[in-house]
């Protein structure tokens, strides 16, 4: 949460701290702020609410600010102080001769202000943040370096953090630090970069430098230094990034929101290549994991990637028979969990940089198992605390609300669940590379899911019009994409609704049925078919509008629902991608009809770097 950016170049600071920021809306937007280096001073220029405020304000310089050649910026996802100017980042220390921008907590704040105060230093805001700023000024008013001074500050702090610092005294620097928080080093030509993720920077660069746990970089226009704690340089490799500039932008669509949606076939497409063939064989051996040791799985993470997880379960325990326990991230790490070295924990991150799956990851180093990073961001945090790494390959997302990750995520596990079959002989090799091809149409059939469901999605949203709260009915894989889709609409529209077994809705959650809860149940195929059709028809009983997710030939769901929303007929493994889809396009336009913005939902935050 929070996204910091930093760069030291040419006569075009404003110009890329302000697209850096942009493109780091997602992490936060309760205010922005820049802090740029002129002759002899340091200007702060901050504005609360989202940056095309802060935008307005700098567009009023009228060029003033043209000049300016180092700097950092930050946008902002509140935890200590209010949203308000006076708590926006950069916070100044020093008289204005230093200034920091952070994303993160310091948990020992309180005790670091006490101290501060009592030596009369006064503080100008409710932040944490602030008392870094003071910290770092004090070192550098006594004559140690920027860089020195904020290694020094870091022995002082406690909690997360990626911070970013500049100073009067050393025109043209920057240094920056980071503790369990992202940073990333863009590397340019004449100019260096610094952001919390490479999406800041991709119209810059594609080659990036990771900063590790404690280490302290320094950059200036042709220069990038690593340290380690103690002050000694380190080696770093640089690496590329090979998403487009163009794919962190609108492309013509409305929202960001609804362009994932749409690439979720192309996202399909490159998550699936080279890991499963046109004969069905699923390879994985870039993991290097020895999978035939595996005994049972445990799945962590949050929200989204929790649900992604659920079907996991499905599909590792029907194809690999093997046990698999699903965590919610920030639980399973305070569980005291039980596991061995023959325990696969797969830990799934869009932005590999979730707090809580990471700290999962720790729970389980403790007990011996290996440990497999699902996650979307190369280079991210969870990429190096894990033993092996699959990508999807969903390229950036940036609406808060996951869709293409999602999806991809369940095709990886997919892909995970038929690599452990192949490797235990559960499933016999003629049927393993049958459901591996049908696997494969997952593109396609998404695709085709989009152009089916089309207008019909608008007419859905004329029953959510008066509603109160919304129920999402499913059973088997159905269940977990109808808490998904439940988790969608709540998130961007504001409506509460609630995901739930459709056999288990009759032990609560019915009780919230009338003519203002719309119901949304997802009859799926199979033996579960003719009990769900009951479930739903029980609510519809009871005056619930029922939007019905169902082939389209389904007379049976088209009798007992106001209205169906079309999936095409395709091969079992592939109902959770042709079920998500509709619920997506179904929150989103929920969310549009009530005027709000999908791409920035209150309160939220791409990234959930804090507990
Ligand atoms: C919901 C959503 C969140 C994330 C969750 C985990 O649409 O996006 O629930 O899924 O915050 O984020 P990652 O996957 O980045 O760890």
């Amino acid at each position: 949460m929070c996204g910091i950016v930093g760069y030291a170049g040419r006569e075009r600071c404003v110009e890329v701290l302000m697209d850096g920021l942009e493109h780091l809306e997602y992490r936060g937007y309760d205010s922005a702020g820049l802090a740029l280096q002129r002759e002899g001073r340091i200007e702060q220029i901050r504005e609360v609410g989202e940056l095309r405020n802060l935008a307005r304000t700098i567009a009023a310089r009228n060029g003033d600010l043209s000049r300016v050649q180092t700097g950092v910026g930050h946008t902002r996802w509140a935890t200590h102080g209010r949203p308000s100017e006076e708590n926006a980042h950069p916070h100044l220390g020093g008289d204005g001769s230093v200034a920091v921008v952070h994303n993160g907590i310091i948990e020992n704040f309180a005790e670091l202000r006490e101290e501060l105060e009592e030596r009369g230093v006064a503080f100008s805001s409710e932040t944490d943040t602030e008392v870094m700023a003071h910290l770092i000024a004090e070192r550098v008013q006594a004559g140690e370096t920027l860089r020195v001074a904020l290694a020094g500050v870091l022995q002082r702090l406690e909690g997360s953090f990626a911070v970013a610092a500049v100073s009067v005294e050393e025109p043209g620097t920057i240094v920056a630090a980071r503790h369990q928080s992202p940073l990333v080093v863009g590397l340019g030509e004449g100019e260096n970069f610094l952001a919390s993720a490479v999406q800041a920077l991709l119209k810059e660069t594609h080659e990036f430098l990771v900063v590790e746990n404690g280490e302290i970089v320094e950059i200036t226009d042709s220069s990038v230094e690593v340290f380690d704690a103690a002050g000694d340089p380190v080696e770093r490799e640089s690496f590329e990034v090979d998403w487009d500039a163009e794919a962190v932008e609108l492309g013509g669509y409305e929202d960001y929101m609804l362009k994932e949606i749409h690439e979720q076939p192309a996202a399909l497409r490159a998550t699936l290549l080279g890991r499963l063939d046109a004969e069905g064989a699923v390879d994985l051996s870039e993991i290097g994991l020895d999978l035939s040791e595996i005994e049972r799985v445990v799945i962590v993470g949050c929200g989204t990637a929790y649900h992604a997880g659920l079907l996991g379960k499905h599909a590792i325990e029907r194809f690999a028979r093997i046990p698999v326990e699903v965590a919610i991230a920030s639980e399973y790490r305070y569980a005291d969990p039980i596991g061995d070295e023959n325990t696969l924990v797969v830990a799934i991150s869009q932005s590999g940089e979730t707090t809580d799956t990471l700290a999962a990851i720790q729970a389980a180093r403790e007990f011996g198992g290996k440990v497999l990073a699902v996650t979307n961001t190369q280079g991210s945090l969870i990429t190096r605390e894990a033993d092996a790494v699959l990508l999807t390959k969903a390229g950036p997302e940036i609406c808060v609300a996951s869709t293409k990750a999602f999806t991809a995520q369940v095709a990886v596990l997919d892909l995970l669940a038929l690599a452990l079959a192949g490797v235990r002989g559960t499933v016999a090799e003629g049927e393993l590379r049958g459901i591996g091809r049908d696997l494969r149409l997952a593109p396609e059939k998404v695709e085709e899911t989009l152009g089916l469901v089309g207008d019909r999605v608008e007419e859905a949203v004329e029953l959510f019009d008066d509603a109160r709260c919304s129920l999402f009915l499913g059973r088997g894989t159905a269940c977990p994409v109808a808490m998904e889709g439940a988790l969608k609409l709540k998130e961007i529209s504001y409506l509460p609704s609630e995901g739930y077994p459709a056999g288990e809705m009759k032990h609560g959650p019915i009780a919230l049925v009338d003519e203002y809860c719309p119901v949304v149940a997802i009859i799926g195929d199979g033996l579960v078919r003719e009990k769900t059709l009951s479930n739903a028809e029980e609510t519809v009983a009871r005056g619930a509008n029922v939007v019905a997710l169902a082939r389209e030939g389904d007379r049976a769901a088209r009798r007992m629902a106001r209205l169906v929303l079309p999936v095409p007929e395709a091969p079992e493994i592939l109902a959770p991608f042709v079920c998500s889809v509709p619920l997506q396009l179904l929150a989103y336009h929920v969310a549009k009809e009530r005027g709000l913005d999908v791409d920035k939902p209150r309160n939220l935050a791409k990234s959930v770097t804090v507990e």
